[in-house]
């Protein structure tokens, strides 16, 4: 059985190869081990934050660095369906479909930890990697599996609205009723308008920075109070009112104009992703003395960890808020799903940032 691979070069992102290695034959298959087609996954900024992230403190390579066998070549991990194809587990049938974390493949093998008929789970390498990204879920008893054709919002918003969700609860958790405004930069993002969604809901003022090529497209989310391309900063009225930046972008030059702009009325500035790219993980030395204290980091599964842990009933919640969320994206057609592309025309369009922030784009994987 062959198995294809999407490699990159770790970075160098633009450089690419198509991998085939030799899985196991179904005969020589251990007990317990599963092998699983991947059918179909999702493509967003967030994967190639994953792969700007590949190396420490958060590790992308690890999950799949083996499939490439090779150090200078990383498989980027990417949320999606797969149908087992071959089991030696009494618990996973043949033929069941599964919502994970997958490589960029054609099929993966796993040795699961854990499983039984909702869930799968399985233990990586680097116990370090956050358990969150382990457990794939039986598409027949996932309770934000409906229908088949919740599959594209599952594979493109599922990650990207819990985290924006979790993000709503942490800014509630740490500011309450100390903070008079929210500023979210790359407004265009999912997970941006899908906090910004959940944001309005509370009555706190949404403030959205994006691109200059990217203000139509939050005008017509309506979700924003007000928008600014990057380059009107410092137009944003009412500089001294108490605000949070909920960092999108990771850019150094929009971190240090809205620090300048704002000055000591930013209480925090949590960050959270890098579409931009521009300050690197862990390294505040390049921003402003004040931008330095306010800025904290936001990683989605270690928050999810501790308020599972504290609230039980969470998890619900959100699936409640999700099943809202989506709903609301496709009445009113906040995204286009574009299901055409190869895995390299995917690929190559995110990592030149050529992708309209109204299409989601999913990619069906060749057998
Ligand atoms: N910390 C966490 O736990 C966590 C969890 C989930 C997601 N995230 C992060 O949130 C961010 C958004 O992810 P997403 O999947 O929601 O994004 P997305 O919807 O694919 O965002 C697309 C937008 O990102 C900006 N962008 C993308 N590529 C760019 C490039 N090469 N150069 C400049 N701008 C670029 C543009 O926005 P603008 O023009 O508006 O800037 C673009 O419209 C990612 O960095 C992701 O990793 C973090």
């Amino acid at each position: 059985m062959l198995q294809r691979c999407f490699a990159v070069t770790k970075g160098h992102l633009s450089k690419y190869r198509l991998l085939a290695n030799e899985l196991t034959p179904a005969a020589s298959l251990e007990a317990n081990e599963i092998i699983l087609n991947i059918d179909r996954f999702a493509f967003t900024a967030n994967n190639m934050t994953y792969a700007h992230a590949g190396g420490p403190p958060l590790n992308y390579w690890h999950f799949y660095d083996k499939l490439a066998n090779d150090k200078t070549l990383g498989i980027i991990p990417v949320w999606g369906f797969a149908t087992v194809a071959l089991s030696r587990n009494s618990n996973i049938a043949e033929g069941s479909r599964h919502y994970g974390f997958y490589p960029m493949a054609s099929s993966v093998k796993f040795n699961p930890s854990k499983a039984d008929v909702p869930s799968f789970t399985v233990t990586r390498d680097d116990p370090e990697l956050a358990a969150m990204y382990n457990t794939y879920l039986n598409t027949a008893s996932d309770p934000f599996y409906t229908t088949s054709s919740c599959e594209n919002n599952m594979m493109i918003f599922r990650p990207l609205f819990l985290t924006s969700f979790f993000l709503n609860d942490y800014c509630w958790n740490q500011f309450r009723s100390s903070v008079d405004q929210i500023i979210l930069t790359s407004a265009s993002s999912k997970t941006a308008f899908a906090l910004a969604f959940q944001l309005k809901q509370r009555g706190v003022k949404v403030i959205g920075l994006t691109s200059q090529r990217n203000v139509a497209f939050c005008e017509t989310l309506s979700l924003y109070d007000s928008l600014y391309s990057y380059d009107q900063i410092s137009e944003i009225p009412s500089n001294t009112t108490k605000t949070v930046v909920v960092d999108m972008a990771r850019s150094h030059d929009v971190n240090l104009a809205i620090d300048k702009h704002f000055a000591k009325h930013i209480v925090q500035n949590v960050g959270v992703g890098m579409t931009h790219n521009t300050v690197l993980s862990g390294d505040k030395t390049a921003l402003s003395e004040h931008a330095q204290i306010t800025r904290t980091f936001f990683f989605a599964p270690a928050w999810i960890k501790r308020r599972i842990a504290e609230d039980a009933s969470i998890m619900e919640t959100a699936a409640a808020s999700y099943v809202k969320f989506t709903a609301t994206s496709d009445e009113n057609q906040w995204l286009d799903f574009n299901t055409d592309m190869t895995v390299e025309e995917v690929y190559a369009a995110s990592e030149s940032n050529s992708v309209n922030p109204n299409t989601g784009l999913i990619t069906k994987v060749e057998p």
